[in-house]
């Protein structure tokens, strides 16, 4: 048996309450098959492995890669448009963007461009939106199944109020989102996740046909938009009248569950938190792309409220940083603009196990127990000169992780592995 050791302050999570630091620890891989063997202080694992390789990090700091529960892959080039709230930045930005994908070339280079932004920034999972062709998806998986990364992607279901080039049909909609799911779902580490963009690009036809996907395939995924801008939400109750809220819409064609994430989630009401809670559904939390598109305040404290399973994204390209640092950085900001401190040992148990409870892969990724697959990053905390200034006056671990998030961004990535295998190194 292959066995790597890395010897190095090592961090996880264990539950929202527990973490599992060592100052001196050791992680052991499995570096064959690519999983976890154990961690543990270093004292104590040392001896048991006189004949392994072990590998030292000075002032440095290993935990489980980030996991991103919302982004978008053809959105790299709509990054940081300017002026726009979300309507018109869709049809003004994203929309004439997206038209590229149809293109598998284009794709494939854009993929592959995006899968090592991910890494650079220490995000070893993310769940994935593509663009409404089957190309665009068939080429991100591609990308991913080479590297090795575990992903979830789908195909966008939109069949009106965009460019007529970017509109499919419930039946196409429903036979390329099936034809992608028999190719790649569970194909290796990729995963497939039913895409209808939002409640205003989807008829009633096709929201009924991504249902019955849904019920079709119960171990996909499902993704949308949900309650993010207000005159999104307006527009949804001119086009659905019949339903009693935005979520109603969903709910009504059976898009509900423990493996549908719903992004935004801004402007939400006690029912909805309430009807998100009893059907398990997750509410996605995207601070960067919530601030710079002007949406609005998400509440962490109402979705704790009310038991909502709740996670954090950088929804690229509404979202302005593919860093999971920066992401916590502004939900950091957000939270205290609603009198609540989003305390640092939660936000970075968010940005790894807290995540990967919401897309139910807990029993894979997010933390260093054994049998899980070895996707793990080192932090340097050397990356500036006001980090290393900063981070050697930190006399606890909160201090450290605070100071982290807060001056931290992709240089704070030393590192990557997926898998057990290094992909990135700075
Ligand atoms: N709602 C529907 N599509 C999108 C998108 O691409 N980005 C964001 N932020 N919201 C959306
Ligand atoms: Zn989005």
């Amino acid at each position: 048996m292959a066995i790597t050791a890395y010897r190095s302050s090592i961090l996880h999570f264990l539950s929202e309450t527990q973490t599992e630091y060592f100052d001196d620890g050791i992680l052991v891989v499995d570096s064959e098959n690519g999983t976890i063997q154990q961690v543990g202080p270093a004292e104590t694992l040392l001896p048991q492995l006189a004949q392994v390789d072990v590998i030292e990090y000075e002032n440095k700091l290993i935990m489980p890669g980030f996991i991103d529960t919302h982004i978008h892959y053809p959105q790299v080039d709509v990054i940081a448009s300017y002026g726009e709230q979300l309507l018109d930045w869709l049809n003004n930005y994203t929309f004439p963007t997206e038209l590229q994908f149809k293109d598998p070339e284009f794709a494939s280079e854009t993929a592959n461009f995006f899968l090592n932004e991910l890494l650079k920034n220490g995000t070893t999972s993310a769940l994935v939106f593509g663009s409404v062709h089957k190309e665009s998806v068939q080429a991100f998986f591609e990308a991913s199944h080479q590297r090795n990364t575990r992903m979830i992607c789908g195909k966008v279901m939109m069949d009106r109020n965009a460019p007529q080039d970017l509109c499919d049909t419930p039946d196409s909609s429903f036979e390329d989102s099936q034809a992608l799911i028999n190719e790649w779902h569970e194909k290796g580490r990729q995963l497939y996740a039913i895409t209808p963009r939002f409640a205003i690009t989807s008829t009633r036809e096709q929201l009924e046909k991504a249902g019955e996907l849904l019920k079709n395939n119960p171990t996909a995924y499902m993704q949308t938009h949900l309650s993010e801008n207000k005159d999104e939400i307006a527009f949804v109750s001119e086009l659905f009248p019949e339903r009693s809220s935005y979520l109603d819409v969903y709910d009504h064609y059976g898009l509900l569950g423990p493996r549908s994430v719903f992004a935004h989630c801004v402007h939400l009401d006690e029912t909805d938190y309430r009807r998100l809670a009893e059907t398990q559904s997750s509410a996605s939390f995207c601070p960067t792309s919530n601030l710079f598109l002007g949406s609005g305040l998400f509440s962490l404290e109402d979705t704790q409220k009310y038991n909502v399973p709740v996670s954090i994204a950088t929804d690229v390209g509404g979202g302005t940083s593919f860093s999971m640092l920066q992401t916590l950085n502004e939900a950091y900001k957000i939270c205290q603009l609603r009198d609540y401190s989003l305390a640092p040992q939660k936000a970075f148990y968010m940005a790894t196990l807290g995540n990967a409870k919401t897309l139910q892969l807990e029993d894979k990724i997010g933390n260093f127990e054994s049998g899980k697959e070895a996707d793990f990053i080192v932090i340097d905390f050397d990356s500036t000169p006001l980090m290393s200034r900063k981070q050697s006056r930190c006399k606890t671990l909160d201090e450290v992780l605070f100071s982290l998030m807060m001056l931290g961004d992709d240089r704070a990535i030393g590192e990557t592995y997926v898998a057990g295998k290094s992909v990135y190194k700075k």
